[in-house]
């Protein structure tokens, strides 16, 4: 009997579920993994490709304001060290992109829809990257924003995702300490080094908080998201934890948050702070951030400077199959 009425918050109602989709949300509510063969409503297979895809998108664009910065890392150490980092947003990206092939849509569709601006990806990517401690903040910030956001989704419903996830946030811990230690050494450097550190932290802190999305009233995805365990936290809870989190390292640092607004709570047990401008977040998710053009650019760049080795591969394995064939022809 499904007529009881909505279990799951916010999902659809029960009693407005087919069997089907009944049995589904029972799966779901148990903890159990759906996995890419089984059936699933539509909406669901739409929503995890929107999403995972995006999250794909965000792991390889991601890579262009660091990338940035490989040639100019002050000391060998730290250029390995960024270069592995970078690096590891390549494998983030591939293995989300194959955690969306499993849905049926493939890499190359996916990549047409972002180069063509039918796709988006983290807001955060369209700011630029002026200075060294610009590395430190965003490892810092915004890999400590992708954190708070991906531990959670180790334990979404569905089990690619899930899977992809659990090795991203391990690479992710790394990343986040990388940002932290560069901070480190620029906030108890030289006065001209602190004053980068905080420059870089008056930059990146609104549009780190940002990158939970727009505040859960305004959030359009959330109910049904929440409700097949595709979303785990509301914006709004995620972007607290991050806060509090975030804000006794920054005192740790001796830097200041540039919130005038930023208080503790004791009530709440967490800080009061000023919410980002969504006007500017609107802007740049909409293609007007600072460097929106400059990031697409690169991407489709990058694409059409790897045609030839695409071709080539494509051409090659062409090759070989008719070899192949010949050769069991000439057995028979
Ligand atoms: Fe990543
Ligand atoms: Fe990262």
């Amino acid at each position: 009997m499904y007529a009881q009425l909505v279990t799951s918050e916010g999902g659809k109602a029960r009693e407005a579920m087919t069997p089907e989709e009944a049995a589904f949300q029972d799966r779901i509510d148990r903890g159990e993994k759906i996995e890419p063969k089984e059936w699933m409503p539509e909406g669901y297979r739409k929503t995890l490709i929107r999403q995972i895809g995006q999250h794909a998108h965000s792991e390889i664009v991601g890579q262009l304001p660091e990338g940035n910065w490989i040639t100019r890392a002050p000391t060998l150490e730290r250029k390995q060290i960024l270069l592995a980092k970078v690096q590891d947003e390549a494998g983030h990206g591939l293995y989300l992109y194959s955690a969306a092939e499993t849905l049926g849509v493939s890499r190359d569709e996916l990549i047409d829809l972002l180069h063509a601006g039918k796709m988006k990806y983290s807001s955060i990517f369209n700011y630029p990257t002026l200075t060294w401690a610009d590395m430190g903040a965003v490892g810092w910030l915004v890999d400590g924003a992708a954190i708070m956001n991906q531990v959670p989704l180790q334990r979404t419903s569905y089990g690619p995702y899930s899977r992809a996830m659990i090795r991203i946030c391990k690479e992710e811990s790394f990343h986040q300490r990388q940002g932290y230690d560069i901070m480190m050494k620029m906030a108890k450097g030289t006065p001209e080094q602190k004053a980068m550190a905080q420059d870089a932290l008056n930059r990146f802190w609104f549009p780190s908080l940002m990158m939970f999305g727009p505040s859960d009233k305004d959030s359009v995805h959330s109910a049904q998201s929440m409700a097949w365990k595709i979303k785990m936290n509301t914006n709004d809870e995620l972007r607290q934890k991050f806060v509090d989190q975030t804000v006794p390292q920054a005192e740790y640092l001796g830097l200041t948050v540039p919130d005038p607004e930023l208080k503790w709570n004791e009530e709440k047990g967490g800080y009061d702070f000023s919410e980002p401008d969504w006007s500017e977040f609107f802007a740049v998710i909409s293609g007007n951030g600072p460097c929106n053009e400059e990031r697409l650019g690169a991407r489709v760049k990058a694409w059409e400077d790897g045609a030839w080795v695409r071709e080539g591969l494509m051409a090659h394995a062409k090759k070989q199959d008719a070899r192949r064939a010949a050769a069991r022809v000439a057995a028979e």
